[in-house]
């Protein structure tokens, strides 16, 4: 009885450290989009999901992360990256033939999962695992790292953190998760990346309250000029070429932000201080790209629009080929289930 008690114990108090480590990037990209879809792509994705809390997206968020580390989803660890084969810094660039690799690769995988989850063929819980995917890989695709073959990603790049040994890809893990053995290194109590030292930590609050803020500067601050170019060419008919459009845009920065100066600029350097000061503006707006980027996809597979809503206005609309496409119009959110057997007729 008292062993069952302590043993309980101790995974309440692991749990924490373990699943909460690097959710903050992908659930806060999660809750940007959720303020920006309209009703209909709202009601496919809660009825998807079964969820219809204030969460729903973000609470699955990092499933994909869990899910490859699982004997079920090993075939989808290579999902999560393009392994450009480029030379930064002087020469940045992403090649689909050349870096995908057989596999597959996050460009891959969008179309797949988006396909799929306009398919009414497969089963619910395929449809489900379809949506968890597109949410989670339209997050990594925006980390730079995650556009990058070179020293696996910066994972082999030692560097200090605070004076806490670390490495170039882990300190840029504003979306990336660990797997669940991979022990936490933390500095007063926080981890050693780059994005929750600028948070001050990893819980849904604390992604509420980066993701308000980042609504705020796309609405009206330093993102509203740009915000209509970070959603034009979306083309769910064509997931390939716009998903490969945001992997060469968030490897540019790999040889502007990551290693202006090469990798042996920062091989065992301390990074917090002016690299920091430098990458955390690239990270705040690669996070808000990719919650609005998420949006108009998603509002794109449920309507063959892509509208921006905000305030329960819409507030930009763009028109799309995909209605015009060969591709037939989308299914409405009840078709839809019906179709899937699922659970709202
Ligand atoms: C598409 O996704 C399914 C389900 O996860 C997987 O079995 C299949 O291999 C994927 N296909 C490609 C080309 O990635
Ligand atoms: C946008 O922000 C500026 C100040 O930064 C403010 O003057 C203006 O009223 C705001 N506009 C809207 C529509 O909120
Ligand atoms: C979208 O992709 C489809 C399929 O490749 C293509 O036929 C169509 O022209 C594309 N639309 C635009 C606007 O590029
Ligand atoms: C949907 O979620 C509710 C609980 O929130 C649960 O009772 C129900 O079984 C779920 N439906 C499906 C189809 O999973
Ligand atoms: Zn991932």
């Amino acid at each position: 009885m008292s062993s069952i008690v302590f043993a309980s114990t101790l995974l309440l108090l692991a749990t924490p450290s373990t699943f909460a480590w690097g959710t903050l990037g992908h659930d806060t990209v999660a809750l940007i989009a959720q303020n920006y879809l309209v009703k209909d792509a709202v009601t496919f994705c809660q009825d998807i999901l079964n969820d219809t809390s204030d969460t729903y997206l973000a609470s699955v968020a990092t499933w994909a992360d869990s899910y490859r580390y699982t004997a079920d989803g090993k075939f989808s660890a290579p999902y999560h990256f393009i392994d450009a084969n480029d030379s930064p810094p002087s020469s940045c660039n992403v090649d689909f033939n050349r870096d995908c690799g057989e596999q597959g690769c996050v460009v891959s995988a969008i179309s797949n999962y988006t396909d799929r989850v306009r398919d009414p063929s497969l089963s619910s819980s395929e449809i489900n695992n379809a949506l968890r995917f597109i949410i989670h890989f339209v997050g990594d695709i925006h980390q730079p790292l995650h556009d990058e073959a070179l020293e696996v990603g910066g994972n082999d790049i030692d560097v200090t953190f605070g004076g806490v040994d670390t490495n170039l890809h882990h300190i840029w893990y504003a979306l990336t998760h660990a797997p669940p053995s991979q022990p936490t290194r933390l500095i007063n109590g926080r981890d050693t990346n780059m994005p929750e030292k600028l948070i001050g930590g990893s819980a849904m609050s604390d992604a509420q309250t980066w993701s308000t803020d980042l609504i705020s500067r796309i609405n009206n601050g330093t993102y509203t000029p740009h915000k209509r170019s970070w959603i034009s060419n979306l083309n769910v008919s064509d997931a390939i070429t716009t998903s490969m459009g945001w992997a060469r845009d968030a490897n540019s920065h790999v040889c502007s932000t990551v290693l202006p100066e090469g990798q042996s600029a920062v091989e065992g350097m301390e990074l917090d201080g002016e690299y920091y000061d430098s990458a955390i503006a690239v990270i705040e707006e690669q996070i808000a790209k990719a919650g609005y980027r998420l949006a108009g996809w998603l509002n794109t597979i449920a309507t063959g629009d892509v509208g921006l809503e905000a305030d329960g206005k819409v507030v930009m609309r763009e028109p799309n080929s995909y209605r015009k496409g060969r591709v037939a119009r989308p299914w409405s959110a009840a078709r839809f289930a019906r179709m899937a057997g699922g659970h709202r007729c």
